[in-house]
Parts: C-alpha cells; structure tokens; sequence
C-alpha cells in the first residue's frame, strides 16, 4: 500500500471486514439520549468475546450460593467513621465529582457556609432512579474543605428531606450511607459509562473505515479487541445487569430498568443547570480531577500523548483516509474533530492518544478501584429512608438484606472488579520498521516508570500489571 493511498487503489480485501464491518446507529433503547451503539456485531467479535469473556461469566454463576452465605453470616453494612468516609471522598474514584464549581441552587444549598476556597460533590443524579419496594435513594450534595493532602466533609444535603446535617446530628451517620450509596450508582452508571459506549463508536469506525495496514489502525487494534460484543451484551441482553430482574442473583441495583437507564442518558447529555453534570464531549486529555485519583491518571497521559506521536509521525496533516475517519465520527459524538480540526496542529495524536488512554489506564483504574471497595461499606441499596436530622440508623444490620449484599459481592467479581484478559503492557503492534519497534518498546518502558514513580508516591491506585489493553469488562 502506497504512503497515502486514495480510495480507488484500496479494496475490499484491504479492509477487515471488506469495508462491511460494524457501524454504530442510534442506541435502539435510547435513541436520543445515549451515544450510539453498534448493535450489529461481527460473529467472529462474538466468538472470541464467548470464549475469553462470557465464558468466564457462566462460570462465575457457580459462586452464588458462596457469596449468598457469606452475605447471610455478615449482615447488614458495617460502621463508617467519619475518617474513612473522608477517605473514600478524598481518595478514590468517588473523587471524579468533586468540584470546585457551585451552580445557583448549591450556593442557596450551602448558603450559611463561607464557600470561598470549598468544593463539593452533588449526587443528584440518581435521583431519576425508581425504587423497588423497601428500598431508597437520595440526591445529596456533600460540602468539602480541602485540607493539605484530603477533604473533610461539612455538610450533607439530602433532597429527599431537604435536610443539610452536619456532625454530630444524629442523621450523620445515615447520611453518609446515603452519599455513599449515591456515589457508587452515579460512578458506575453516570461517570464511568462515559469511557465505555462513546468509544464504541471509535472502535467500529476504525474497524470498517480504515484500511488494516493504516498506521491509526495498527495502533489501535490491540485496544479494540472484545469490546463491541461487550457493549452489546451490556445495553442489549436480557440478562443483563441493567434489566434489573428481582430473580438476577447479580444484579445490585435498587431500582427498576428504566430508571438506570436514565442515568446513562444524564452521563451523556448532561442535567440542565447542574454544572457537575455537563454534557459529553470527547475528551482530547485526561478529564481534570481533584484529587490523588486524578494525579495518578494524569501521569501516565505524556507517555501515551509521546507515544502516539512517534507512530503516527508518518501519517500526512491531509490523510483523506484520517480525514474520513474523523469526519464520520465528528457527526457520532460530541467534540470529536471533524476532518478539518483532525488535519491542524497535532489533534490527530491527541485524539489517538486520548483513546488509547481511555480504553487502557482510564477504563481499569475505575474497575480497579471501586471493584475492590467493600460492600458492607459503600451499599448499592438502602432499608431505610433517607435521614432528616435527627434521624438515626435504626439497626445497621437490616439497612440491607442478605440478598441485597448477595447480589452486589456477585456483580462485584462479575463485573465491577477488573478481570484483564489482555494487557496493556504486553501489546503487540503490527509495525515492522525499526524506528516504530524502539517507540513501543519507549512506550513500554514509560509505562513502567509511571508505575514506578506513582508507588513510590504513594498514589498507585493499580498497578501496570492489571492494566487491561482495551475495555474487556
Ligand atoms: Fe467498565
């Protein structure tokens, strides 16, 4: 193949599917709320995805009785002091939400507090969630003053009572159930959906639109590997999670399907007036977040901006291939350079940089982190209402029921908690010549210093080993 080929001396043959590959169109279930979806997946995407993936998922359903007895000899969830409550603020994937940004209704919120130097976390989307019987959430918003190295928190605000409680109220306690409770649905439904199915849309693009032996396509295609089929079987199964069935022993969340839904939808069209919750747009760098968590993302970002520059050093500003590439998808998601803004400056390789980022470092560190928070500490479901003042936890042992921790320690090891099948570390690219073999083995060695210097900081919150190549879970 010539360096720029135009379109007549490519064939069929030079693509991976013959140029018939998959296609992303608007989300069958929400076809105007949530980032398109590839709905038509190769057979051979699915038969590799069975084999690595849902096979492991099968299996995995052995362990029910397991999880559900040691739910039934641990009941209810355990004490949270306010240090770890604080820790789980400062310190984790909870801390994407943090804000220094205080919308009107914040400020009236917050109002008997000096907010100058604050920041805040707002949990209100879940409020779009319909509850199953005996079951609660609330929208809360918690004050943060920042300290040297963490935050403490002041105030909760719980929309459901239109309480703000502060230590010592009785409702404390409660409270910090509730925004902890709040901040895994919103991670794992609202923040995190973000590096999944907006990308899908990148991975089938460059699967039928460029040619196999395009330098953008061979940088991609280690990290485009089992991830459409995954997507498909999150958003479409029937037995998925998010349908949310009382009879699914994995499925953890308190609330109907349609509700869950919605909260894929505020991830991606944003809340209106709600500055904590802007609408998607495809990030050209690691999204800015306050915290440790933050820190350790960005410091693998220069390696992977370097390294998607030497290898794409080849390709012309005025690739039409590139241009065409962009182009489709600049009408796909929000933000993604059309096939002018792709040829200026060095966009191309921070957009390539910025999905290799996501779908690798991005991606795991969330599984990583919250797959691995404790269960009886961060609940998915609550018993009791949400507190007003004064309100205490009336019996910690039945906020929730052997089944609700049941459910959530099966789609912890199911689903939440990172399963890596194929490693960043260990990608294998298709490029022959000499100068592109000493930038993987750069982009590797890299990879290996972060790691170094991020524990030597004390801010790994995983190590490159569990990396995961592409979005696998
Ligand atoms: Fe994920």
């Amino acid at each position: 193949m010539s360096q720029n080929p135009s379109i007549d001396e490519l064939s069929e043959e030079d693509f991976l599917y013959g140029r018939k590959g998959p296609w992303p169109q608007p989300q069958p279930a929400h076809p105007l709320g949530e980032a398109p979806g590839v709905v038509h997946v190769p057979i051979n995407e699915w038969a590799d995805w069975w084999l690595h993936v849902g096979s492991r998922y099968l299996l995995t359903l052995s362990r029910v009785p397991w999880e559900y007895l040691k739910s039934f000899m641990e009941p209810g969830l355990e004490s949270v002091s306010d240090v770890e409550f604080n820790n789980y603020l400062s310190r984790s994937m909870i801390t994407k939400f943090i804000t220094p940004d205080f919308d009107s209704k914040d400020i009236e919120i917050f109002k008997s507090f000096e907010l100058k130097g604050k920041f805040l976390i707002d949990l209100e989307a879940i409020k779009c969630v319909h509850t199953f019987k005996g079951l609660y959430v609330s929208g809360t918003k918690v004050l943060l003053n920042p300290q040297s190295s963490h935050y403490i928190a002041e105030a909760i605000w719980v929309d459901e009572t239109k309480s703000l409680i502060r230590p010592p109220d009785a409702g404390w306690e409660l409270a910090k159930y509730f925004v902890l409770q709040g901040a895994a649905i919103a991670s794992t439904l609202v923040v995190h959906p973000l590096i999944h199915f907006p990308l899908d849309s990148v991975n089938a693009v460059t699967k039928t639109a460029l040619p196999k032996n395009h330098p953008l396509f061979k940088l991609f295609e280690p990290h485009l590997r089992f991830t459409l089929p995954l997507e498909n079987a999150v958003l479409n199964f029937k037995s998925s999670l998010l349908q949310s069935k009382w009879w699914m022993p994995y499925a953890p969340y308190p609330g109907f399907a349609n509700g869950l839904r919605d909260l894929l939808v505020e991830g991606f069209k944003g809340i209106k007036g709600n500055l904590s919750y802007p609408a998607y747009k495809f990030p050209l760098s690691p999204q800015k977040v306050y915290s440790s968590y933050g820190d350790f993302q960005d410091a693998y970002w220069p390696v992977f901006l370097n390294f998607a520059t030497e290898m794409l050093k080849d390709v012309k500003r005025d690739d039409h291939l590139v241009k065409n590439w962009a182009q489709h998808l600049s009408h796909m998601l929000p933000g993604f350079p059309n096939a002018h803004e792709i040829s200026q400056s060095n966009t191309l390789e921070q957009v390539a940089a910025s999905y290799l980022w996501q779908v690798s470092v991005g991606h795991t560190v969330d599984h990583y982190d919250y797959g691995h928070m404790d269960v009886r500490k961060v609940p998915l479901r609550l018993r009791q209402a949400p507190p007003s003042k004064n309100d205490e936890v009336k019996n910690r042992k039945k906020l929730v029921t052997f089944w609700d921790t049941g459910k959530y320690r099966m789609a912890q090891i199911l689903f939440f908690r990172n399963s890596t099948v194929t490693k960043l570390i260990d990608c294998q690219y298709r490029f022959e010549e000499s100068s592109k073999r000493a930038a993987i083995q750069n982009f590797k060695e890299g990879l290996k210093r972060v790691d170094r210097e991020v524990k030597a900081q004390n801010i790994c919150f995983i190590p490159l080993e569990e990396i995961a190549a592409s979005i696998q879970f």
